[in-house]
């Protein structure tokens, strides 16, 4: 497959990065995004140059829907300095955080916060990327395994991943006549920074998930980010509008 073009959100650690790092290694180009975190997404870059290919870091925060437009812009800017192109070919929508909130003690504004972080952002950004997509390209969005099992504490968290489901569905059918795919891949618990870093903090907590999980662990982020690159390759193409869970088999 010849070199493409993946911009992927939250590349700066955790899942994201393992995406980049995959998708470099099957001779991709990558542009990541970072929140705070902007050496760690810059030793990314430099890791993906090391292999011989190109990749940017740009900040976004994706909790601050009016600075989408500029986001855009400054994606435009680097497809033109660093790659001669005005366009890419894979959106991979995976920032996120995660918050347990009792959801009798929700409030309005944890609300709003994660509905923005998890599917405003995910919802518009997918828009006013496409413009600039290729044809023939992938969406890839990032739900969770909780969409499907309940995780107490979770409940707005898991209803902004299962609307990201949703939405997931619609595009595909809506980008299908370009030739673009979109997909959304449903990880269970993987040890990273998420949550407050919960399951690398909490021993029994990661007994727990463990246990409940068919292949006897907790997944780590080397577990998904080969599936994105799959879904970005030739071989993956033909998957479209569906929800993959990869979790090692959690509450089966
Ligand atoms: N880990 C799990 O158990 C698990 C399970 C199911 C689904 N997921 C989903 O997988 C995705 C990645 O999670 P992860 O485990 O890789 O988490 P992580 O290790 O905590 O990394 C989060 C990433 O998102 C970025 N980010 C955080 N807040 C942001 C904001 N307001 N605007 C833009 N970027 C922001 C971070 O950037 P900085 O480094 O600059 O802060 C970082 O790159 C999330 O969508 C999460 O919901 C995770």
């Amino acid at each position: 497959m010849k070199t493409k073009i993946a911009l992927i959100t939250g590349g700066s650690r955790g899942l994201g990065k393992n995406m980049a790092l995959h998708l470099a290694e099957n001779g991709h180009d990558v542009i990541i995004t970072y929140h705070t975190n902007k050496e760690a997404a810059f030793e990314v870059v430099a890791t993906i140059e090391k292999l011989g290919l190109k990749a940017a870091a740009l900040q976004l925060n994706v909790n601050q829907i009016s600075s989408l437009n500029q986001f855009i812009v400054d994606v435009t800017t680097v497809l033109k300095e660093k790659w001669h192109t005005a366009t890419f070919d894979f959106l991979i929508n995976n920032a996120g955080v995660g918050a347990t909130i009792p959801y009798l003690d929700a409030t309005e504004a944890d609300f709003d916060r994660l509905m923005n972080i998890h599917f405003k952002s995910v919802y518009f950004l997918t828009q006013k990327a496409l413009p600039i997509m290729n044809d023939n390209g992938r969406i890839i969005n990032i739900s969770s395994g909780t969409t499907r099992f309940c995780n107490p504490g979770y409940s707005i968290y898991a209803s902004m991943k299962g609307a990201i489901e949703t939405f997931t569905r619609y595009v595909a059918k809506e980008v299908g006549p370009r030739g673009i795919t979109a997909n959304v891949i449903a990880p269970g618990p993987i040890e990273t920074d998420f949550n407050n870093a919960a399951i690398r903090s909490n021993s029994q907590l990661k007994e727990r998930l463990s246990t409940m999980t068919a292949l006897g662990r907790v997944g780590e982020a080397n577990d998904i980010g080969g599936i994105v690159a799959f879904l970005c390759s030739n071989e993956g193409y033909w998957i479209n509008g569906q929800r993959i869970e990869a979790s090692g088999g959690i509450s089966l």
